[in-house]
């Protein structure tokens, strides 16, 4: 249908000029939750921890806590207290516990969960920044493991590896709202004795045989920032079954307030450095209307992406991993985050990063993920954490010599850097044309690949240029709000 169309990155007319539409699903109850806030004068309503029933209020569940009298402030405000009811409800944990954003409710967990300084922590090589370096924020130590080359989450094995008698914990990503194999990481965790932390950052209403992402095990965190399935703006949620791991971390997010009882042994009151972690009233207004739209806004994701998958399947060059519901007849319910397929230079005959030049010439944002494997960050490459004496590396509570070096997992080094193509626009307002906008900008560029080969020595200089400073996306392909 494209066959001697000619290609925009040669000069001809791209296939599409509208940028791509970017802003959360927001409504009238939005407005009136944060309005009504607003006039009531409810910005943050927290009070410190002047009550002598604190242990106990520090245990109830949050559907327990949102009944507290009005005047008790150390959980939330009104709309804090309620966001955390509604959203353990909905997730099927009995604590949540809102923070200010998923990293801090990374860290939160992990020392909430006992996992100290010097302690390692197994994470894999590919995520969002924030998922190592949550880690190190109480001194303890990301080992990145390898992942699997169809959900680009942790691969079991690799993690089994990874294990040394330091290790405490696995931090499981549920990547682009892929899930992990929790059957199998479980097994892991069980048998070394290690706590499990989800980041589910990317994968709010996943579910893993019947139940959601974030309570397979020890705490789940969450992430509202705008990008997000849901979002607050800014924001994020622990949930966790443990009620020692949801006492610890209401204190921590709560300047540790409370701890210093006259019977607490040195063993509670370790780790529970406070910091200010909370959640702000409006944000969490914001939250209870977006968690009612929930299965609403991951309904469309969801709907986008059959669309590509269908619209792509058969494309020359572009390998699409198995769904996950369907390979798993149901049983594994994955929430596309974004839309990620494979590219196969070999069968399309053209490099990944000369392809994804050509579609974003024909007005699509694509990109490659992330920059770079988590290890290859500066800040693990030359350990450089807490100044330049190699802290938290070389510390008394660990001093090992970990080599965070390129070539360290192999699967996540050939999908950021020859495989990955991310189709960022998958989510509301984003319509069935946008994607088939799309697939019929894949299929132009595939059709006409050997013009685009011929110009390959013409066009080195861009391409060494796009190579080099490899971002997620171009910028002046979007449009906000
Ligand atoms: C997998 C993952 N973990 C953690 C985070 C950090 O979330 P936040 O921005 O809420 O701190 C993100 C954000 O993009 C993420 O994608």
């Amino acid at each position: 249908m494209y066959k001697d169309s000619e290609l925009a990155l040669l000069g001809g007319q791209p296939l599409r000029e509208q940028p791509f539409r970017v802003e959360p699903m927001v409504g009238t109850r939005e407005e009136e939750l944060v309005l009504a806030a607003i006039r009531e004068c409810n910005f943050s309503r927290y009070i410190g921890s002047p009550n002598p029933s604190l242990e106990q209020h520090l245990r109830q569940t949050s559907a327990e806590a949102v009944k507290l009298e009005d005047y008790w402030h150390f959980l939330g405000g009104p709309n804090v207290r309620e966001f955390a009811s509604a959203f353990a409800a909905k997730i099927g944990a009995p604590f949540a516990i809102p923070v200010n954003s998923a990293t801090s409710g990374i860290s939160v967990a992990l020392a909430a969960a006992r996992v100290s300084a010097g302690d390692e922590v197994i994470v894999p090589a590919i995520s969002y920044t924030a998922s190592a370096t949550a880690i190190l924020m109480f001194n303890s130590i990301p080992v990145f493991a390898d992942v699997d080359p169809l959900t680009f989450c942790l691969n079991p094995d690799a993690v089994e590896a990874a294990i040394t008698p330091r290790t405490k914990a696995i931090l499981v990503v549920h990547l682009v709202g892929n899930l992990a194999n929790m059957e199998a990481l479980g097994k892991i965790a069980k048998k070394h004795g290690l706590v499990i932390i989800e980041d589910a950052a990317q994968a709010p209403g996943a579910k893993w045989k019947g139940k959601y992402a974030g309570t397979l095990g020890d705490a789940g965190i969450f992430s509202f920032q705008q990008s997000k399935n849901i979002m607050t703006g800014e924001g994020g949620m622990i949930v966790t079954h443990n009620v020692e791991i949801a006492r610890r971390a209401r204190l921590i997010i709560n300047h540790g307030e409370g701890v210093m009882s006259s019977e607490a042994s040195a063993r509670d009151l370790a780790d529970i450095v406070g910091f200010n972690f909370r959640l702000p009233e409006l944000c969490a207004a914001i939250g209870i209307a977006q968690l009612e739209r929930m299965d609403e806004v991951n309904d469309w994701r969801s709907r986008n992406a059959d669309t590509l998958r269908n619209g792509l399947a058969n494309i020359p060059g572009i390998d699409l991993p198995p769904s996950l519901r369907a390979e798993s007849n149901n049983e594994i319910v994955d929430v596309p985050h974004l839309f990620v397929a494979l590219h196969n230079a070999e069968t399309m005959g053209i490099d990944r990063d000369l392809f994804i030049l050509a579609l974003r010439a024909e007005g699509i944002p694509v990109g490659t993920g992330y920059a770079r494997c988590m290890y290859e960050n500066p800040l693990f490459l030359k350990k450089i954490a807490f100044g330049e004496e190699g802290s938290p590396w070389s510390d008394k509570a660990y001093n090992v010599d970990r080599e965070y070096v390129p070539g360290l997992c192999p699967v996540a080094e050939s999908l950021l850097y020859k495989k990955f193509l991310w189709f960022y626009h998958i989510a509301y307002p984003s319509t069935e044309e946008d994607m088939d906008d799309i697939v019929g900008a894949v299929r132009k560029v595939v059709d006409n690949r050997q013009a685009l080969l011929k110009a390959k020595d013409i066009l080195s200089a861009e391409l060494g240029a796009y190579s080099q400073g490899r971002i997620g996306v171009d910028p002046k392909q979007l449009k906000t709000g």
